[in-house]
């Protein structure tokens, strides 16, 4: 009797081994231990050649030496990078699908009424990335040869004038809607994928204005393709020291510094988010990669900014101050 019972109850030895083994090998512990085994996604959500994607190719190209995985770039473009964070929104919580994003991640969820996520509860923050400052700059060709008679011939000229932009919310539109607010003008905004496209135009002269992060002018200033009027704060840029801040034209309270964070889809196993982490956290304190920012006008974020809980409450403070800012400016939520 007693044998029977055994075999009736108590499946034999190798069955209990072998279940054992599958429920291991599928724990999040052990799915940490031997991450990555595979190349990783890291999803741009503007389009290449801009400073989003320069500031994100800089970071995976970096963070796959720490992690010993190929970390893939994906331009997944579109609605100021709502198109492409819903990608990730939506993507296997694996650890191999990441979102490198900034301030449109807060202010999409003012910007769309039908945002297929919510940035805070879609999303596992893995840590900032950079700080950086905004810059206006023009066609060549633009009438005006200082920022007091950019100042006026905007003023003058207002609807004349086409102001890029990347979508409603991104940096650049922000940065683009501070500069008409505190200006008092309504320029013509022309929405692109991202501002390298729009820098494209910008140098071909087929528009005239543009508010865009250092990490995608400062090169085209260097060499002359474009030119800078003003940076978007109270002081001069070390990377382009001859060009006045905006508030040497009398300009206050138009100061702007976008911040790149990086973030998994919810649900993530911790100690693969602890890895990412650990290496975003080697990637900013990496000297290569701080000189590298700094020649674009960026700064790497500290070690301690590059956690999850600095980015959750940048995060947060981004939507509770630029969405209601947004929506005080006019901007209509598509
Ligand atoms: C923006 O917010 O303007 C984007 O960062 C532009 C870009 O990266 O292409």
């Amino acid at each position: 009797m007693k044998d029977n019972m055994r075999t009736q109850y108590f499946a034999p030895h190798w069955i209990r081994i072998s279940a054992l083994t599958l429920l291991c090998a599928f724990s999040p512990l052990t799915q940490a231990q031997d991450y990555p085994n595979k190349p990783i996604t890291m999803v741009m959500p503007y389009a290449a050649g801009g400073p989003g994607d320069t500031i994100t190719r800089l970071f995976a190209g970096s963070m796959q030496k720490i992690l010993g995985q190929q970390i893939l770039v994906d331009n997944t473009a579109g609605a100021s990078g709502a198109i492409g964070t819903a990608k990730v929104a939506r993507a296997k919580p694996d650890g191999y699908n990441l979102l490198m994003i900034h301030v449109s991640h807060a202010t999409n969820l003012a910007m769309y009424k039908n945002l297929a996520y919510h940035p805070v509860d879609d999303f596992d923050p893995i840590g900032s990335a950079t700080s950086g400052p905004m810059v206006i700059v023009a066609r060549n060709e633009f009438p005006a040869k200082d920022l007091n008679e950019f100042v006026s011939y905007l003023k003058a000229n207002q609807k004349k004038v086409s102001l890029a932009h990347a979508g409603v919310g991104s940096a650049s539109h922000l940065c683009g809607l501070m500069m008409m607010n505190v200006l008092g003008v309504q320029l013509n905004e022309i929405p692109y994928k991202g501002t390298g496209p729009a820098l494209t135009d910008l140098m071909g002269g087929q528009v005239d204005v543009l508010c865009d992060q250092t990490s995608g002018t400062v090169p085209s200033v260097k060499n002359g393709k474009i030119k800078a009027y003003a940076s978007a704060g109270k002081n001069r840029l070390p990377s382009l020291p001859d060009t006045p801040a905006i508030a040497e034209a009398g300009v206050k309270g138009f100061e702007i510094n976008i911040s790149f964070g990086l973030y998994a889809p919810k649900g993530t196993p911790k100690p693969v988010l602890d890895k990412l982490t650990a290496a975003l956290q080697k990637s900013v304190s990496d000297p290569e990669v701080i000189k590298r920012l700094e020649g674009m006008g960026v700064a790497a974020v500290s070690v301690e900014q590059a956690t999850p809980n600095a980015l959750r409450a940048h995060l947060k403070n981004e939507i509770e101050t630029l969405g209601s800012l947004l929506i005080k400016a006019g901007v209509q939520p598509n």
